[in-house]
């Protein structure tokens, strides 16, 4: 039997004026997070959404919704993105710079602890916070933008990612030009939780994508 294997799709590249339809027209059974993309402007060039509308999202699904924070000192925020209803908080190593206190603040406040790395860091910036982490998001672009390529020397980045979690209980997902085309060449390579946002929303229906994303990988 194969390991288990997890979905988030990003609603970046959903129709940002009709997100409840948008997510009603994902069936629940096949998704096991919304990957929701929260910017500012400042640690990525793009601006997307806040607390405020993560909280609305919450009210309209059942699905855990997988918070991604590309903000600088996200310390400031943990909070607000914990009551709007997170089941897992994500910061990036770059962007904290209490990165231990930031990702305890997040288990403290009843979250998963997500550590996420861009592109060009190395794997060394995780080694003295494997403990407190519940989840690594590997980037396989560099963060801001739905729709970009990705970056195929992320393979043995993820390879070598397995290789320092060892038996931990740590998820260990990926982001950004994850199509069904790759989805296979990253499950080989040891990732486990799939956060794909235009390869299923420029491709309706969603559910035949995602569909086709698992059986390529593995029997849910
Ligand atoms: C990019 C975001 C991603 C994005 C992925 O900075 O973190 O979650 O939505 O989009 P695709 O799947 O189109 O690369
Ligand atoms: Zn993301």
């Amino acid at each position: 039997m194969k390991a288990p294997c997890k979905i988030s799709p990003s609603l970046l590249s959903a129709d940002f004026a009709n997100l409840e339809s948008e997510m009603a027209q994902l069936d629940p059974s096949l998704v096991d997070y919304l990957h929701l993309d929260v910017m500012d402007g400042h640690f990525v060039p793009n601006i997307t959404i806040g607390p405020d509308v993560v909280k609305a999202i919450a009210s309209r699904t059942n699905i855990p919704l997988d918070v991604h924070l590309m903000i600088e000192n996200p310390e400031r925020y943990i909070k607000q993105f914990a009551d709007a209803g997170a089941h897992i908080i994500t910061v990036h190593a770059e962007a904290a710079t209490h990165l231990q206190r930031c990702l305890q603040q997040i288990r403290e406040f009843g979250c998963k602890a997500g550590v996420s790395l861009n592109p060009a860091t190395p794997l060394e910036a995780l080694h003295y916070v494997l403990e407190d982490s519940d989840l690594i998001l590997l980037m396989t672009v560099n963060p801001g933008f739905g729709g970009q390529k990705f970056i195929p020397q992320m393979l043995q980045k993820i390879k070598d990612c397995v290789a320092l979690i060892e038996n931990r209980n740590i998820e260990l997902e990926v982001d950004g030009g994850v199509k069904v085309s790759n989805i296979k060449s990253l499950y080989e390579a040891g990732a486990r939780v799939f956060v794909s946002g235009s390869e299923i929303f420029s491709n309706p229906p969603y559910n035949d994508v995602i569909r086709r994303m698992r059986s390529v990988l593995c029997d849910r």
